[in-house]
């Protein structure tokens, strides 16, 4: 029989675990939440992701946005998390469902990667994270890119359509912010 004593144990354990999953990743720059399906819908119905894009998810969580547009879409995507248990179930959800020759999971620190390739940019993440990303997609998204993001608007930024009641945002990165047009 289970002692009160390892039960409340046991229910720690699982409390830390759940705030570990969420909100350990804060350090690096943002905490989990997962976009809702009806999110992820907008949001690649507004980017018009198709199979000639090569999406990234910067900060990838468990694969909401990366593996519909891989699979509905037919792009190809790279998801990059730095949560190394996150990581390991992207990895999982790759290999058990696919499809493997279009998704790609990258565990590493998301202001470090390399947005070069990116035709579209799909983007979950709070003011902050966003605040240090937004300077290194500038410096290396191609003019033409699209950056879609969800809850927030991009600062300095117009968005070209947006979906209010999923709080969508497209952007087209045409190499310059607006405001710096002369
Ligand atoms: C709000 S969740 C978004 C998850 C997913 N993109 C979605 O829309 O469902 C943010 C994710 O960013 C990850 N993250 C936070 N800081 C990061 C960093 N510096 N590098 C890579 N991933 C990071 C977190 O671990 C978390 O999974």
């Amino acid at each position: 029989m289970i002692a009160g004593g390892e039960i409340a144990a046991l229910l720690l354990l699982a409390v830390a675990a759940v705030v570990y999953f969420v909100f350990a990743s804060f350090l690096a720059g943002a905490g989990y939440q997962p976009a809702f399906p009806a999110v992820v819908t907008s949001m690649l119905d507004l980017a018009e992701v198709g199979p000639s894009d090569v999406v990234y998810d910067p900060g990838a969580g468990t694969g909401a946005i990366l593996f519909r547009a891989a699979r509905e879409r037919g792009a190809r995507t790279v998801g990059i998390e730095i949560e190394p248990v996150r990581v390991a179930l992207l990895r999982l959800r790759r290999y058990l469902q696919g499809p493997r020759d279009r998704v790609e999971v990258r565990w590493m620190n998301l202001f470090e990667a390399d947005y070069r390739p990116a035709t579209g940019v799909a983007v979950f993440l709070w003011p902050e994270a966003m605040r240090r990303l937004q300077p290194i997609l500038e410096a290396q998204l191609a003019p033409g890119s699209r950056v879609v993001r969800h809850w927030h608007e991009i600062p300095g930024w117009t968005p070209v359509r947006v979906d209010p009641r999923h709080r969508v945002y497209l952007y087209r990165w045409e190499g310059r912010r607006p405001s710096a047009v002369v």
